[in-house]
């Protein structure tokens, strides 16, 4: 009856507005600001570099090195970067987590035009949240990502008392290359399409393979991890160090807790405080993700005198409270929108569809400014489903229908063969963002959506 059916409304409308409460101040809704500007020139063009010890691989690079100059920046500070394009190929970058003025989100077709050969476009904007970011092309990247186009965009916390005396930045690919040590050049194969995107044959950091830290006896380190690869998902391990996990995709979790297990999906990153062992010796990181370790980098703890004034280091003071709603009341709140992953082949090529289209093809999700939504996101499939969302974080609800309770929000969930997710969040931006797979493949083979955030109308 319509009296039964109102009230139900009012409910949910009255929960809407408990959840987006609960929310309120969990970061802020304007840019810091009152910072400096930093002028940043960046060239994308043909370069070679060291991958391999003693070789020469040639890539496409920012600035002839990958990763391309780490932006280094306090939060309240701009940027501008002018980044030219000298590539054989049209270009754009994204600024991956970072709430930027939606024209400034490098997306083509939906933010911006093609940066074309010969061309430059300057980006203005000054980041709102302090974190690990990084920042990448958003055209074909299934070839440019995979060629090297790819840098880290920290912004630090100027709130802080404390810094680690090591704050480093580990941004972890793996690269197809042959036996000459040259990049594959069979970009988004079939294979790679209906797989889980192309997984290399090396993994490098900061793209060398044999990354070490060298690190004196008990001291504190802050490792910002990056997970830039095309497809391939890391479970990092730190031996018998002890690593706490203080920040996931650039915001603070509410709570530290222990590294185990965390799954670093492509677009993902995590900030790990690390207390260094007293013992001198070489730690392996290694990748455990496929259950057997593979070495990704290591730590080298000097035989000298243990740092100094590190010992009861309170990681509060390093990483300040971060606000994370609780969301229990989310269970009864109302689905949105729901989004379904598939894949066929059309006309002898393999396509990835959300609720049936193909991008460009795609349905707008409208979502309403500074208010509470949740998201189901179904995987009909079996391969990973990286699933990013450009312009808000967001906090992981359920998966498989039960409650799951992380403390901190993410940008980018996994979906692993049949997973099905629900996510809540307050869009904060307004304007056209995607949301897609970050499997640069499944990307490039149709996987993205567009949504439409505006005030209530
Ligand atoms: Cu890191 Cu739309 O991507
Ligand atoms: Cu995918």
């Amino acid at each position: 009856m319509a009296a039964s059916c109102g009230s139900a409304t009012d409910q949910h409308a009255a929960l809407r507005v408990e959840l987006q409460e609960e929310f309120e101040g969990a970061y802020p809704a304007t840019p810091a600001g009152g910072g400096v500007t930093h002028d940043i020139d960046l060239v994308a063009a043909p370069a070679t570099i060291a991958l391999l010890e003693g070789t020469e691989t040639a890539v496409w690079a920012y600035n002839d090195t990958v990763p391309g100059p780490q932006i280094r920046i306090s939060l309240g500070d701009a940027v501008r970067v002018s980044l030219t394009n000298e590539l054989p190929v049209p270009t754009t970058i994204h600024w991956h987590g970072i709430r930027v003025p939606n024209n400034m989100d490098g997306v083509p077709g939906v933010n911006q035009d093609h940066i074309e050969p010969g061309e430059t476009f300057a980006y203005e904007f000054t980041p709102p949240d302090a974190g690990t970011y990084w920042y990448h092309s958003h055209t074909e990247g299934s070839e440019q990502l995979e060629r090297g186009l790819y840098g880290s965009f920290i912004v630090e916390d100027t709130d802080t008392s404390a810094e680690a005396s090591t704050d480093v930045v580990w941004v972890v690919d793996d690269w197809l290359l042959d036996d000459q040590n040259q990049i594959d050049p069979a970009f988004n194969t079939t294979a790679d399409r209906t797989h889980s995107g192309r997984w290399g044959n090396h993994m490098t950091v900061n793209a060398s393979a044999d990354q070490s830290l060298t690190v004196r006896p008990g001291e504190q380190i802050r490792l910002r991890m990056v997970n830039a690869s095309n497809g391939r998902v890391y479970m990092p391990d730190f031996d018998t160090i002890s690593a706490s996990v203080v920040a996931i995709d650039g915001l603070n979790v509410a709570k530290p807790f222990h590294a185990d297990e965390l799954k670093l999906a492509p677009g993902n990153r995590a900030d790990f405080l690390i207390q260094a062992p007293t013992l001198p010796g070489v730690y392996v990181v290694n990748d455990m993700y496929l259950g057997t370790p593979q070495a990704l980098a290591s730590i080298t703890v000097l035989d000298e005198p243990a740092a100094t004034a590190v010992t009861d280091f309170d990681t509060r003071q390093l990483v300040p409270d971060q606000l994370v709603p609780e969301w229990s009341g989310a269970h009864d709140a109302p689905i949105d929108h729901e989004l379904l992953f598939e894949t066929a082949e059309v006309d002898g090529e393999w396509k990835w569809f959300i609720n049936g289209e193909a991008f460009p093809n795609h349905n707008v999700l409208d979502l309403e400014l500074g208010q509470f939504t949740k998201i189901r996101l179904r995987n009909q499939t079996h391969p990973l489903h990286p699933i990013h969302l450009h312009g808000v974080f967001f906090k992981v609800l359920t998966r498989n229908g039960e409650p799951v309770d992380e403390p901190y929000f993410r940008d980018t969930i996994l979906l692993e063969q049949l997973d099905e997710v629900e996510i809540g969040l307050v869009p904060l931006d307004e304007g056209q963002w995607v949301l897609h797979c970050h499997i640069q493949e499944h990307a490039d083979a149709g996987m993205m959506t567009v949504m439409n955030i505006a005030p209530e109308s």
